[in-house]
């Protein structure tokens, strides 16, 4: 089916929330990216126009597509300049206290039952952001979905489509109709801890961890290893850095506390790169060095 939805409000104007906004205007729809932080919207504004130009460069977009797509998003640091969006896509940071406040506010605003309150958390429980919801306003719970987007958002086809318990089939649908408008493939998985893509990928990228502190190779060796011999674009350790490691470290908590097994416990060394502030590439350090880059 055709997606019906006009205006997405993107909540978090970071890597994520900017590339959805982007992907999304791109497609035709307009986007409100919002955050709190005017400093972030500069920012995301600035990437925008960036990765634009250079899809004109490469002949991937025309120079007008290329402008219409970027008069299609706007920049607020106003929550009030969201409401007539008429679908929203919270990419906030991965905080379970945060998320439920946020979606307090979202069922508070958005009271009419066709705007859909998608989530892009990549390991929280649907269900319990859902129940926030639906705690400030009866029937906004079966409006919460998990749509799971992947960095980098705009050359990743995966969305993750999760369902809570409460969640509609019809909700359902029209999240996978929007995603396919928006270009991308969507996958449906169930509402466990990490879903599918993280129960799965963050242990390997776990294990990685473990086998550079057990001395069975260098982190270089590893990610060639894995990049050469099973062909993943990127070795596990660079991807650690890709997506943050307090992210992995975070995402291996929910793994471990949702799935009560202590064998998804975040190895000691990717902790203490953490707890040392080399966070991967938002940092410039963490498993590697881009300081020089
Ligand atoms: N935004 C937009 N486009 C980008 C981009 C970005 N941030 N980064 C790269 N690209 C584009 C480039 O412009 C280039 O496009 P063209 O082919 O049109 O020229 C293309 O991607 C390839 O980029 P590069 O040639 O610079 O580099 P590469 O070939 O090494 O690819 C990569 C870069 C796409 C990031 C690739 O290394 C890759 O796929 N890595 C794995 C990414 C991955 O696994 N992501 C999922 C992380 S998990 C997650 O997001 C969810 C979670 O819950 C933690």
């Amino acid at each position: 089916m055709p997606t019906d939805v006009k205006t997405i409000a993107v909540i978090g104007a970071g890597q994520m929330g900017g590339g959805i906004a982007q992907v999304a205007a791109t497609a035709g729809i307009n986007a409100i990216a919002y955050d709190a932080f005017p400093a972030s919207l500069d920012k995301c504004k600035a990437l925008h126009t960036k990765l634009m130009a250079r899809a004109v460069e490469k002949g991937k977009m025309s120079q007008s597509d290329a402008n219409a797509a970027l008069a299609r998003i706007s920049y607020t640091a106003d929550f009030d300049a969201i409401t007539k969006a008429d679908w929203v896509v919270e990419a906030a940071v991965e905080d379970a206290a945060l998320k439920a406040e946020l979606f307090q506010r979202l069922a508070r605003t958005f009271t009419n039952p066709r705007v859909v309150l998608a989530t892009n958390t990549s390991s929280i429980s649907i269900t319990q952001i859902a129940a926030a919801a639906e705690a400030e306003t009866p029937g906004a719970g079966s409006r919460v979905i998990g749509m799971h987007f992947f960095n980098p958002v705009p050359v990743m086809k995966l969305v993750e489509v999760i369902r809570g318990l409460t969640t509609t089939d019809e909700v359902t649908q029209r999240t996978i109709d929007l995603s396919i408008a928006m270009g991308k493939e969507p996958h449906a998985a169930n509402d466990r801890a990490g879903f599918v893509s993280n129960r799965v990928l963050m242990p390997m990228i776990n294990e990685a961890f473990y086998a550079w502190m057990e001395g069975v190779a260098e982190p270089e060796d590893i990610d060639a290893i894995m990049m050469k011999g099973c062909a993943h674009p990127m070795g596990p350790l660079r991807l650690a850095d890709f997506i943050g490691l307090d992210t992995c470290v975070h995402i291996m908590d929910v793994l471990a506390d949702g799935l009560n097994n202590d064998r998804y416990r975040a190895c000691p060394k990717l902790k203490q790169l953490v707890t040392a502030g080399r966070l991967g590439n938002k940092t410039q350090r963490g498993v590697y060095d881009y300081t020089s880059k």
